[in-house]
């Protein structure tokens, strides 16, 4: 008999989740609770609903979500339940405001999409709050602010004018109080810059300026300037027929400004230091890892491609992300990295299915925990792994509609595989690209399709 598609999955990859009875030594960034769920439970999924970026601002009470449809939303931590331990995990919506719209490109006749590819904060300056978004294309820098009090009691405004010769005071206006509103706009908007789609863009430490990347350059911005930018990488061949790599992630190095990393399609991630040339295309360093003769396949390359890379808080380790693994770089050391952690390994007797159905390209995000002693990355079937560095544990967990009471414990998961695992059992559109870590406290952020978890760690 052969088994339908539907038994297969039973069969094949049996995962359960326990309640973790080991005993011993845990640190607290491995035990999670459900705090909330945000977006509809609908079955059906509009294709404008997917979240593709998640970001934390730098003292994490905003948290802002960008989507295919070009949207952003900000969630505010709630103020007053900021102060209890259990409930400081809740997030209300801040500000929903439309970032970019489809376009067309006449010249090429290429439809520009609107979804929302990167998120980036700006270090809080004055009351406002200030984020660069981007599609493709385009990079734009927002402004939210505040207004709870609106001017009122104009002597010419409002309403049809008056006879000068009747007016026998002048009144000033005064502020009067108003429900709070919160406001995006569009402070700048730096187009035309980018042949190639933009992966990336980072914030420089210099707060004054940040870089964009596309498949092929890296580009320097200053912030208040949209009409230039400089080219600080540039890798196109002369010849585009001898393009055999291509640019996947870059960012800027936390507190060194004039250090930036970025990641090929081959695996490789070269870091550049500004200061020795205006023009990077010799890197300053080179951290690659020798390739496993044994394992070689045509796939080799693919997974090994560079789908996020991410400096440590405090800029010692860099950690980047590949199709099946995640791997910590110490920054001082090129040869090889100093932690490798597998993700989906269980998924490398399927990469011919995976490539069938364009999965092998997914771009898998990663990001570390406030101490950096935590890392975090998604995979399929709305699991989402965790990797603690000092214990050497890991643990994987479900973004689920199913086990979201209210405060209670998340389960481990157990992935155990049965003979071979079907891909039948692999849910590609179930997948876990986006999450992100509270900067300052154990609250993380995991997005699924259209859903935003918001969990919190177990309090002892
Ligand atoms: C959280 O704050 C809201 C008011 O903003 C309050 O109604 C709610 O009871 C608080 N939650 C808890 C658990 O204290
Ligand atoms: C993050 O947002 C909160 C809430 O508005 C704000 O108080 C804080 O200053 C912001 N942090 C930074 C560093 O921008
Ligand atoms: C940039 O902003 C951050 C956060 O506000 C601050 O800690 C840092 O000192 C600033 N850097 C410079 C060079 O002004």
């Amino acid at each position: 008999m052969v088994p339908s598609s539907a038994q297969k999955v039973f069969y094949l990859l049996i995962y359960f989740c326990v309640v973790s009875a080991e005993a011993g030594e845990k640190s607290s960034e491995m035990e999670w609770c459900f705090s909330q769920v945000k977006g509809a439970i609908d079955d059906e999924v509009a294709e404008a609903d997917l979240i593709s970026a998640v970001e934390f601002n730098y003292t994490g009470e905003l948290l802002a979500t960008g989507d295919k449809g070009g949207r952003i939303v900000i969630f505010q931590q709630n103020p007053e339940n900021k102060s209890q331990p259990q409930c400081r995990a809740e997030y209300n919506v801040y500000s929903t405001f439309q970032s970019h719209e489809p376009e067309f490109d006449y010249l090429k006749s290429l439809e520009i999409e609107e979804k929302i590819n990167k998120i980036r904060w700006l270090p809080k300056k004055n009351a406002a709050h200030f984020l660069l978004s981007t599609n493709d294309k385009t990079i734009k820098l927002w402004k939210i602010s505040e207004r709870n009090k609106r001017p009122e009691g104009y002597n010419l405004r409002n309403g049809p004018y008056k006879d000068f010769t009747s007016i026998a005071s002048l009144q000033v206006p005064v502020f009067k109080p108003m429900d709070l509103m919160v406001e995006a706009s569009p402070r700048r908007v730096f187009a035309n810059a980018h042949k190639y789609h933009i992966n990336s863009i980072s914030v420089n430490s210099d707060n004054e300026t940040y870089l964009s990347a596309d498949d092929l350059r890296i580009n320097l911005w200053h912030l208040e300037i949209t009409g230039q930018s400089f080219n600080i990488v540039d890798i196109k061949p002369a010849n585009m027929e001898d393009l055999t790599e291509v640019i996947t992630a870059a960012e800027f190095h936390p507190n060194q400004c004039h250090t930036l990393v970025y990641g090929s399609s081959k695996g490789i991630i070269r870091l550049c230091d500004m200061r020795a040339a205006a023009l990077c295309d010799k890197h300053a360093k080179i951290f690659e890892e020798p390739e496993d003769r044994n394992s070689r396949s045509f796939f080799s390359e693919i997974i090994s491609s560079i789908s996020d890379v991410k400096f440590s808080h405090s800029g010692r380790y860099m950690m980047t992300r590949d199709y099946l693994s995640v791997k910590i770089w110490d920054i001082n050391m090129g040869t090889r990295p100093i932690e490798t952690f597998q993700v989906n390994e269980y998924l490398r007797s399927n990469l011919c299915s995976l490539y069938d159905n364009d999965c092998i390209f997914d771009k898998f995000e990663c990001c570390w925990s406030g101490n950096d002693r935590v890392v975090m990355t998604g995979s399929y079937n709305n699991f989402f792994r965790m990797f603690d560095r000092g214990f050497r544990r890991d643990v994987t967990l479900e973004a689920s509609r199913e086990n979201c009471k209210p405060q209670s414990v998340l389960k481990p998961c157990k992935v155990s595989i049965g003979f071979e695992i079907s891909i039948d059992s692999v849910d590609c559109n179930k997948k876990i690209l986006h999450t992100a870590w509270h900067p300052l406290d154990n609250i993380i952020a995991v997005a699924t399709t259209n859903n935003l978890f918001i969990f919190q760690d177990k309090l002892k």
